[in-house]
């Protein structure tokens, strides 16, 4: 079951598996037009970083469909405008920015081809983006198995796995990794407060393929620790800086200082994708700031009185001191310096 899905030509549509749905109903949604998919990224429908960008890189097209009979300079117009607008959907996950960029990139560099030739050229990149996405999960995968030992108990935060990527995911990624080498691993999902992505996906996700899991409440996470269950902490992340400081769901911030509390390993899996060299730490990352609706009337039940002030924010911030190793499709960075990450994703740092 695929979760995101360019169905025909470079005039074609998008498919995405209704996540919002999830658990309950397995339902695809058709996405014919940029609003489709910018609602669709905007209440969750596709979420998870790598899935965003590879969504959106697809979702481009969606706003080009009419144009390839015009000339090339309304045609410009109208794909910078719908990358500008796609860009609104969603603040934090640098994948997003990453994926429309290479686009753009691509645009300017290639401008001798014609509108309908320009537009065929979009959909191999977005091919491009979602199959290198793919194969950056099985390396993380494959990398990240090695660092779990044998009979561990892992804890895991929201959902990192196939719904949240082209691919296996992840932080699910290296977890059904080191499930597959038959490593007897017990996964500690936490329900990951308030959309519960953990409840609702990675749990699904988890029992799909029989990995030993235990759903637990975000809170519970602390005394789950103290009873020395866990012995590794591996959650994904939205944005990367150049210092190592990585962006996640709400409560990742809180893991990591559990984790070191506790002595246990915190790591954080994700592609090269997601790191973002244009800041320097985690303080210039945007954090999305969501619906009070999602705290007081989750899921249709109202929980707190009506008028009751929220504060909601949709991530935080765990600092690079807290995460024992970065897991990327390149290898491992541990320690998590600005140097060693610089030097394994080849950047200047
Ligand atoms: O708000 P979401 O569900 O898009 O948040 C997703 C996460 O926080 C994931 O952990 C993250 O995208 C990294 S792994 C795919």
């Amino acid at each position: 079951m695929k979760t995101i899905e360019w169905i025909g030509d470079s005039a074609g549509h998008l498919r995405l598996l209704d996540q919002t749905a999830l658990p309950l109903e397995t339902k695809f949604i058709d996405c014919e037009t940029t609003k489709d998919l910018f609602d669709a990224i905007r209440r969750l429908s596709v979420r998870g970083a790598p899935a965003i960008g590879v969504s959106a890189a697809y979702g481009v097209l969606l706003g080009l469909r009419d144009i390839a009979e015009g000339d090339r300079k309304s045609f410009d117009t109208t794909f910078f405008e719908v990358s500008d607008y796609l860009a609104e959907s969603r603040p934090t996950a640098v994948n997003l920015f990453w994926a429309l960029d290479r686009l753009k990139k691509l645009v300017k560099h290639e401008s001798e081809l014609s509108p309908l030739q320009m537009r065929e050229r979009l959909l191999k990149e977005a091919i491009a983006i979602d199959t290198e996405d793919q194969e950056m999960c099985a390396a993380m995968g494959r990398f990240g198995a090695e660092l779990i030992p044998e009979g561990a108990g892992v804890l895991t935060h929201c959902n990192t796995g196939s719904l949240a990527t082209a691919g296996d995911g992840t932080a699910l990624s290296v977890i059904f990794a080191a499930h597959e080498q038959g490593k007897n691993i017990h996964v500690y999902a936490d329900e990951t407060r308030p959309l519960l992505q953990g409840a609702r996906l990675t749990a699904w996700e988890l029992m799909q393929r029989n990995v030993p899991s235990t759903l637990i409440c975000d809170s519970m996470a602390a005394w789950v620790m103290k009873q020395g269950k866990v012995q590794v902490i591996i959650t994904g992340s939205d944005r990367i800086a150049s210092n190592g400081d990585a962006a996640n769901k709400i409560g990742t911030y809180g893991l990591s200082v559990l984790a070191k509390a506790h002595g246990i390993p915190f790591y954080v899996a994700a592609p090269s994708s997601t790191f973002d060299f244009e800041i320097e730490s985690g303080e210039e990352i945007p954090i999305e700031q969501r619906d009070s609706k999602e705290i007081t009337i989750g899921f249709g039940k109202q929980t707190a009185p009506d008028g009751m002030k929220t504060y909601n924010p949709a991530f935080d911030v765990a600092p690079a001191e807290n995460i024992t190793a970065l897991i990327t499709e390149r290898g491992v960075i541990q320690p998590v310096t600005k140097q060693n990450i610089a030097a394994l994703l080849n950047r200047e740092s």
